[in-house]
């Protein structure tokens, strides 16, 4: 019980020209995966543009489908999803597989938490390794039953059941688990409080409200946050705008950011100020990085990015940071190959438990390209010579999107060409990748470089 899996497809990355132009990037993943779970419990009709149409959120619409919700994109590409109303989803037919998606895993698991009827879950061979007894826990304090392979791991099915309210502290800062808890609280009695030691990404809690729930968020004295909601509410169909993914735009930001000369502009970048860490960092490391046109759209801070190519110096990124930038660290990394000095990176223990080990995986490719670099059990030390690194090396991507567009980002910039084993995975949440950095300039071939 698995995804179907893929035959690999190399991809190379090749030094570039200075990278010029005005792009998007494709929608927000996070906003996504929630527009359509939201969309599917609202009773009535709900409208999308600008989804990310990337295989997770596809498996998320996959899923509302199966759990009865009416999910569909028209000709002009707006997407329509006809909710059932809180409490009101149905028991698939099948098992729901979530591919390579832990967020579509882990908010599913919690909505179904509160389902009067089992939900049986699979994903890819990299979903099967993450942990969900981070999801397992809450919910099963909350009464839903959990069976599953041993450490909580997928494949598993989720009874569910009429749930109480609880009053949980988040071990780790993690907007999947406080997002899952909140989905199960919307069908249970009751007020759930949940606390997270730091900020994490708030778009569960920004969407609730926009679906005309009340949700209250109070800023603790620790610098823990608490949120409070009362379930059983109902949700109110709305359109959605999805901002660009600031956390795809980073790609695009080191390419510039490394590339002599170079000077791109994105528009539209979701710039929400817990997912906007990268953006600081790499300004605090000197990078020429400008936020223009900043407003608000749908409840969401959007902006456009202009960067320009130019030296990086070495800094420490403080590890308070890490909840606001969790998914851009491999792409920060190439840019601490790039940079003068040391770049010390800590408070990353998070990044074991993602796609891949994005410590292990990232050592081990950036020595393979000629990085020097320390790896930390948490964390990563890289020493920069503020001249471009040998490249040449050939990537194990471990079915990881965020670890094959990152050696691409490093190999648009080395001596040698760099090669990612699987350039497929990168469809997970940036469909068109390869395209978007050629209309810039970067310069890409298939299969491995001879
Ligand atoms: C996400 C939360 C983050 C992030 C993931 C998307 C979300 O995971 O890494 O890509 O949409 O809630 P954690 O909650 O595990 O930090």
């Amino acid at each position: 019980m698995t995804s179907e899996t893929s035959t690999y497809q190399p991809v190379t990355a090749c030094r570039s020209p200075a990278l010029t132009g005005t792009v998007n990037v494709p929608g927000d993943k996070s906003i996504s995966h929630r527009s359509l779970i939201l969309g599917s419990l609202a009773a009535g009709e709900t409208h999308v543009t600008g989804l990310l149409e990337g295989e997770d959120v596809l498996r998320t619409a996959a899923a509302m489908r199966a759990l009865g919700a009416d999910v569909f994109k028209d000709a002009a590409g707006v997407w329509h999803i006809f909710g059932r109303g809180v409490g009101a989803l149905s028991e698939p037919d099948g098992v729901l597989d979530m591919g390579n998606s832990g967020t579509a895993a882990r908010l599913l698991m919690g909505l179904v938490a509160s389902c009067p009827f089992t939900t049986f879950f699979c994903g890819d061979e990299s979903l099967h390794k993450r942990p969900m007894g981070r999801i397992a826990l809450p919910i099963t304090e909350m009464g839903a039953k959990i069976t599953s392979r041993s450490e909580g791991r997928f494949p598993l099915a989720v009874t569910g059941n009429q749930l109480m309210p609880i009053d949980y502290e988040l071990p780790v800062a993690s907007a999947q688990v406080k997002s899952a808890i909140m989905l199960a609280a919307l069908d249970t009695p009751g007020v759930t409080r949940i606390v997270e030691p730091r900020p994490s990404r708030d778009h569960t809690e920004n969407m609730l409200r926009h679906f005309g729930a009340e949700v209250t968020v109070t800023a603790l004295e620790n610098g823990s946050r608490e949120i409070m909601l009362c379930g059983q509410q109902e949700l109110t169909p709305t359109h959605i705008i999805v901002p660009g993914d600031p956390s795809s735009a980073a790609f695009l930001v080191v390419a510039a950011a490394i590339i002599p000369g170079s000077d791109i502009t994105i528009l539209n970048v979701g710039l929400n100020p817990l997912r906007d860490g990268l953006f600081e960092t790499l300004v605090e490391m000197g990078a020429d990085l400008d936020v223009l046109n900043v407003r608000t759209e749908a409840g969401e801070r959007v902006g456009d990015l202009h960067v320009k190519g130019g030296p990086l110096k070495g800094i420490e990124v403080p590890a308070s940071r890490a909840p606001s930038m969790i998914d851009e660290y491999p792409v920060l990394f190439v840019a601490a190959a790039f940079a003068t000095g040391k770049t010390v990176m800590k408070g990353l223990r998070e990044l074991r438990v993602k796609e891949s080990d994005r410590l292990a995986t990232m050592a081990v490719g950036l020595k393979a390209c000629g990085v020097s670099l320390e790896e930390l059990e948490d964390g990563l030390i890289i020493d920069g010579t503020g001249t471009a690194p040998s490249g040449g090396g050939t990537v194990s991507t471990e079915l990881d999107h965020r670890i094959a567009m990152s050696f691409l980002i490093l190999g648009l910039a080395t001596e040698q060409p760099v090669t990612v084993d699987d350039g497929q995975v990168m469809e997970t949440s940036f469909p068109g990748f390869v395209q978007l950095l050629e209309s810039l300039g970067g310069q890409f071939s298939q299969g491995p470089h001879a």
